[in-house]
């Protein structure tokens, strides 16, 4: 349930625990935590798992007669490890007492995580437990827990341990529990002091060396307890434990504060010292608590939306999306070495990798906090040698970027995957995605839009965007006969489609979505040598080898990329789809139920989704969805090919039949490309897509990770789609269109340096300027532009 600012459990159930430790998860950008109960160890029914951005390790395995290899967002010692137990009873365990109450919630505001449970023994005794945690926002490598024990009918011995363990393998994920999982190996244990234990450990093959300081304390109703205490050492694990008297109706709290640093950290001189040294330094509870709330504060400020509408489960959900966005892409992020994982720090699946999701996460930054988005561009523009290597190895020049991606930015997309269906290894093509350059590009370019960054432009991301440029000129084949050029053996986003239903080699030709975005970054890359200074143009030009006959190909590729059609206007989503058997949906529908992931449920019938028209998520549709109409007409304009106005709602019709939204991307991309034609079917989309996580309603697949893309996705339908917002030229253009149910919206925006106040309702579009950096911002509505000055308002009608 949710409220106010909270996400609110009451109860304890075993089925959802997996689902709420997800949900519950606390981060900071730097590192996450899932909201597992601290007494709990890896089980059918918990699962902890500390997770910090970039760190990754690779296992090779055997299966299906091959040895595959794995790269992994590695689970982390367990810090949270606290549990206690009364009179030398059994330690505490929600499983071996008697529940009287149950309450877990999560403060979205302060980022906080609270527990809350009164418990009967087997002897009768009744205790009541609260704690709460935090991983710290503003200083990253610190985390949190307080827990407080009430006797309220028994005067005892009260012992508790507190742990620091190691031993964790990667077990996150039930399907890949047959692959190797064992990534660490103990390195050393130790006491600093009375009260602090350490621990470090390191990946096996990355190398990567982790160190965890824990400082317990223990206070009698309020004061400091003088305790002794007795530790017990194992490779990769270490453990204090110590005990006091308890009077019946008093409290003992104890407080474990954690240090966590790795030897990928930056101004470090060697983590386990850094470690030491922080939890050494850091306050007690209360005044990390401050400074937390306080780093929390300053970032709802900037990136709250205020939503007045009666659909309040719509607007909580949006904050809960927006928390975990901030707790996997904050501050503390913009420095690291780290790309944007799909699945946020929340869970093992899909390996912590980073895929084309960004797309979908980068205007949500851009407008807010612009900087995060560089940080994470950066990530891209360091691998920009392997995707050099790579793009050579297949023959071409320029870049060519991974489908999924990791920590050197080699291809780390599976060669196998299992289905859980059939128990089959199956070869997985995914990584014929090309399309991801296309989004590279376009996320460099949009980046550009909404902040005039030139620096940034100039030195890393035109490199990027002319070497991609140049990959999809080389791929790019002519067609003698039809005069046209093509991109051949591709996959679009729809994954389920990798191939012809006959064909020995995977593969499609002419995805459109991969096409037109080819022209679109070729024509943009002939833009971007007019932008840059002149001197940095010249120096990529020789840098690259970039002559006039490349220039001249890529003018000529825009002019005359292949688009098939069919049916009079529907834009194929690639080369024979419309000679593909038209699907069974009702059949299916009455069969299983549940078909979002009807590539499984037909691989374990001995057939494939490439024999018929379905798709797993929006393909062409995306078109769509990156583009205004009158941008993708030009595009269309520029190819020869007629774009009538009809053939959006025509295509989106098609489409969105023929889909089964197996990917939580689809619902949003489906909600933006109907929130102007039809609202009300928009916004059930949209609501659809707000269940994804906070009510798995993916059967279950929340427990290994949020969505970070759809998270994102859904806040952005709400802060772009319905202003209308468009940052192209040199106009900050607005559209609005407020689903019926939103009857006000406001929120912040950074424009290119300025600060703005938004705020729309169905008759009036509000824009203040809180700051600005250039004389004036100019405005678009309609056909109509308006420069505001710093600390002016406009408001215009919008009827
Ligand atoms: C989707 C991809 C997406 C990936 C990671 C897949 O299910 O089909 O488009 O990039 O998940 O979120």
């Amino acid at each position: 349930m949710t409220r106010g600012w909270s996400l609110i459990y009451e109860g304890f159930d075993p089925d959802q625990e997996g689902l709420r430790e997800a949900l519950c998860t606390l981060g900071n950008g730097y590192f996450a935590t899932r909201g597992a109960a601290p007494e709990a160890q890896a089980d059918v029914v918990h699962y902890p798992g500390t997770y910090v951005a970039g760190c990754y390790n690779r296992l090779a395995t055997r299966v299906a007669g091959g040895v595959i290899e794995n790269e992994d967002l590695v689970n982390l010692p367990n810090w949270l490890l606290l549990t206690f137990r009364l009179d030398g009873g059994e330690w505490f365990s929600v499983n071996a007492v008697e529940l009287l109450s149950y309450r877990q919630e999560l403060d979205l505001g302060k980022g906080l995580l609270l527990r809350d449970l009164r418990f009967r023994d087997r002897e009768g005794r009744e205790t009541r437990l609260s704690s709460r945690r935090l991983v710290h926002m503003r200083q990253p490598h610190l985390a949190a827990l307080e827990t407080t024990i009430s006797a309220e009918n028994w005067s005892g011995r009260l012992e508790v341990r507190s742990a620091l363990d190691g031993r964790v393998v990667n077990a996150g994920v039930e399907r890949y529990r047959e692959l190797n999982n064992k990534h660490l190996e103990p390195l050393e244990t130790g006491t600093l002091d009375e009260e602090a234990i350490f621990l470090k450990v390191q990946t096996n093959r990355s190398e990567i060396r982790v160190a965890q300081a824990a400082r317990t304390r223990l206070f009698r109703d309020g004061e400091l307890a003088g305790v002794e205490r007795h530790t017990t050492e194992e490779p990769g694990y270490i453990a204090q434990e110590f005990g006091l008297d308890v009077e019946e109706g008093g409290q003992a709290t104890v407080e474990k504060i954690i240090a966590l640093y790795t030897s990928r950290d930056h101004a470090v001189s060697e983590c386990g010292h850094e470690a030491r040294k922080a939890v050494a330094r850091a306050g007690g509870f209360e005044d990390l608590l401050e400074s937390h709330t306080e780093a929390w504060e300053h970032l709802w400020r900037r990136f709250n939306i205020e939503m007045e509408t009666p659909a309040e489960q719509a607007a909580l959900v949006l904050r809960v999306h927006m928390f975990h966005l901030l707790q996997t892409l904050s501050l503390n992020t913009m420095d690291l070495d780290v790309g944007v994982p799909a699945r946020g720090l929340h869970g093992e699946a899909y390996r912590g990798h980073i895929f084309w999701d960004e797309l979908f996460v980068f205007p949500f930054l851009n407008l807010r906090m612009p900087e995060i988005t560089r940080g994470l561009l950066e990530y891209r523009y360091r691998r920009l040698d392997e995707a050099r290597a790579a793009a050579r190895a297949a023959g071409y020049r320029g870049a060519m970027y991974p489908w999924q991606s990791g920590s050197d930015g080699r291809e780390e997309s599976q060669k196998l995957h299992l289905n859980p269906l059939s128990g089959r290894w199956v070869a997985d093509n995914s990584h014929l995605q090309r399309h991801v350059n296309a989004a590279i590009a376009y996320n460099v370019w949009q980046y550009y839009q909404a902040t005039r960054d030139m620096e940034f432009l100039s030195f890393y991301g035109a490199e990027m965007f002319l070497e991609i440029a140049l990959f999809w000129a080389g791929v790019a084949t002519y067609n003698n006969e039809l005069d046209r050029y093509e991109i051949l053996g591709v996959m679009g986003p729809d994954e389920y489609h990798d191939g012809y239903p006959d064909a020995n080699e995977p593969g499609l030709d002419n995805n459109a979505y991969t096409n037109v975005m080819a022209v679109w970054v070729l024509c943009r890359a002939l833009e971007l040598l007019e932008v840059l200074p002149a001197d940095r143009a010249d120096e990529l030009r020789d840098a690259l080898d970039l002559g006039a006959e490349d220039l001249e190909r890529w003018s000529q590729i825009s002019r005359k990329m292949r688009i098939v059609f069919h049916d009079d206007g529907i834009i194929s989503q690639f080369e024979g789809y419309d000679g593909l058997e038209e699907f069974d949906w009702q059949g299916y529908r009455d069969k299983y139920g549940d078909i979002h992931r009807l590539d499984r449920i037909l691989e374990a019938e001995g057939d494939t989704p490439n024999r018929y028209k379905v798709s797993k998520q929006a393909d062409v549709l995306m078109l769509f969805y990156l583009f205004s109409s009158e941008e993708l007409g030009a595009l269309f304009k520029r190819l020869g090919y007629a774009f009538e106005y009809e053939t959006i709602p025509k295509n989106i019709e098609y489409y969105i039949q023929r889909t089964s939204h197996g990917s939580t991307l689809s619902q949003v991309v489906h909600s933006w490309v109907l929130a102007r034609s039809d609202r009300p079917r928009a916004w059930r989309l949209l609501t659809r897509a707000l269940e994804v996580d906070v009510n798995s309603a993916q059967k279950g697949t929340t427990a290994e990770g949020i969505h970070l893309g759809a998270m994102a996705g859904t806040v952005d339908l709400i802060q772009r789609a319905c202003t209308g917002i468009e940052t192209r030229g040199d106009v900050l253009r607005f559209n609005p269109c407020l689903p019926e149910e939103v009857r006000r919206l406001r929120l912040g925006l950074h424009y290119r340096g300025n600060s703005l106040d938004l705020e729309v309702t169905h008759e009036t579009l509000k824009v203040a300027a809180l700051r600005c950096v250039a004389e004036s911002v100019t405005i678009g509505l309609k056909d109509e532009t308006y420069a505001l000055k710093a600390l002016e308002t406009i408001e215009l009608p919008l009827s």
